[in-house]
């Protein structure tokens, strides 16, 4: 009779399928909290509208990163370090400009970052000088470099970063060659906090799997953004200008949503596996996109988003389909000017400072992410020879 070694694993217990790993814990975090149900979103145990309210981006990005708010002198050293930090090496800017200007500014964002990993590419990971210089370079350089594409395709040489504006403001001026209007820029930092975080997404999840290996932090960004990119998730922001140009006007929003739903289409910028109800970042986003609208100027897209909002509420609500961060938000970025296919790469800006946290966290307590799977291929198939097949 066989013995068992006192030593061999048990046989693990078959779990069952969870497609998406719906509601299946893949980590434990004390970064972010969602109540799907009730429509709240907290950072750290503070409720996003308050960070909104009160705060700024780097503000909130310290907090995320480092889990407290700090000190007025903490936040000025950090803002100052990021402020340092922000210039990209003409190397890469040279790269840059081999790239096909046709090419997607995320996929161009994707390789820069990466890129960062070939000179900075220590991977002293439990030194804390190592963890704080990758945390500030990140959140420095990735706005330089998605704002130099925008001017490198268009032909034009990147601008370097102005010190005396601050971050958002510095962004806005960097892609536009234009100082922003303080309003402008105060509401695109809104934004940035908006998009700061928010546990573990399809972005997330890959930021934390890529940091489990221990690899370099450039690469957790860039599988981050990699993942970010496509349109079941943030791409999803650009596609929802599409479709509402696509619906062209009020009369047309019911008939136009009746047949995507008979073709069993997605609408884009609805629906959220975590929220049952509309997402509390798009109720903010709405309210941003008014104030624009107040300052700048009306958007007739506007008045469409709010029809289908208010149709697709009858026909989506009940099955707990509502506007997600990504309906609202294109209308705001479209009003300040910015093109369609750099609002992903702005969302990673802001997700950049949730991916560090995350690997930060993930660096604290890591085991590497090996999940098993449910084989359904062949088995003890005969090998057939070329000739014979
Ligand atoms: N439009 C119409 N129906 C939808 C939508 C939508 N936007 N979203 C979900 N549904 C329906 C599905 O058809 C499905 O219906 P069924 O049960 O009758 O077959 C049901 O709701 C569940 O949908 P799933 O796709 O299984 O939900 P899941 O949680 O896997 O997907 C996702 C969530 C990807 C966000 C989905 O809602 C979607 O594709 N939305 C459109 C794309 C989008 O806006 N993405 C951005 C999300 S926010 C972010 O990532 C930053």
């Amino acid at each position: 009779m066989a013995v068992e070694s006192p030593t061999a694993p048990a046989t693990p217990e078959r779990q069952p399928f969870r497609p998406g790993l719906e509601g299946v814990p893949a980590t434990q975090s004390a970064i972010c909290d969602i109540d799907g149900q009730q429509g709240l979103l907290t950072y750290r145990g503070y409720s996003v509208g308050d960070l909104v309210a009160q705060s700024s981006f780097l503000e909130t990005a310290y907090l995320l990163i480092w889990g407290e708010l700090p000190t007025s002198t903490e936040l000025r050293a950090f803002e100052h370090e990021v402020q340092m930090h922000r210039r990209v090496s003409f190397r890469i800017r040279d790269m840059m400009k081999s790239f096909p200007s046709g090419g997607h500014p995320m996929d161009a964002l994707q390789a820069s970052a990466a890129s960062l990993g070939l000179f900075y590419s220590r991977r002293a990971l439990d030194n804390p000088e190592y963890i704080v210089g990758a945390v500030v370079r990140l959140l420095a350089k990735i706005p330089t470099m998605v704002a130099a594409f925008q001017l490198i395709r268009k032909g034009q040489d990147p601008i370097q970063p102005r010190d005396d504006l601050a971050y958002a403001a510095n962004f806005l001026y960097m892609l536009t060659e234009r100082e922003p209007d303080p309003l402008a820029a105060r509401i695109f930092d809104t934004c940035l906090i908006l998009h700061a975080e928010h546990s573990l997404n399809a972005s997330t999840f890959s930021a934390r799997v890529t940091a489990s290996t221990l690899t370099d932090p450039y690469a957790v960004v860039a599988s981050a953004v990699g993942t970010l990119a496509g349109p079941l998730h943030g791409g999803a922001n650009e596609d929802v200008l599409a479709m509402l140009e696509e619906i062209g006007s009020l009369d047309q929003v019911e008939p136009w949503l009746e047949q995507a739903m008979a073709q069993k289409q997605k609408i884009m910028g609805f629906g959220h596996r975590e929220y049952k109800v509309k997402d509390p970042r798009a109720v903010i986003l709405q309210k941003l996109a008014e104030d624009l609208f107040d300052q700048f100027g009306h958007d007739p897209l506007y008045d469409l988003a709010r029809k289908l909002e208010e149709v697709a509420a009858e026909r989506l609500g009940p099955k707990g389909i509502y506007p997600n961060v990504d309906f609202y938000s294109g209308l705001v970025y479209r009003k300040l000017g910015i093109p369609e296919d750099l609002f992903t790469p702005i969302f990673a800006i802001a997700r950049t400072a949730g991916w560090l946290a995350h690997w930060k966290e993930q660096l604290g307590a890591n085991r590497i992410y090996r999940p098993s799977q449910i084989y359904t291929g062949a088995a003890g198939r005969d090998w057939m020879p070329l000739q014979a097949r």
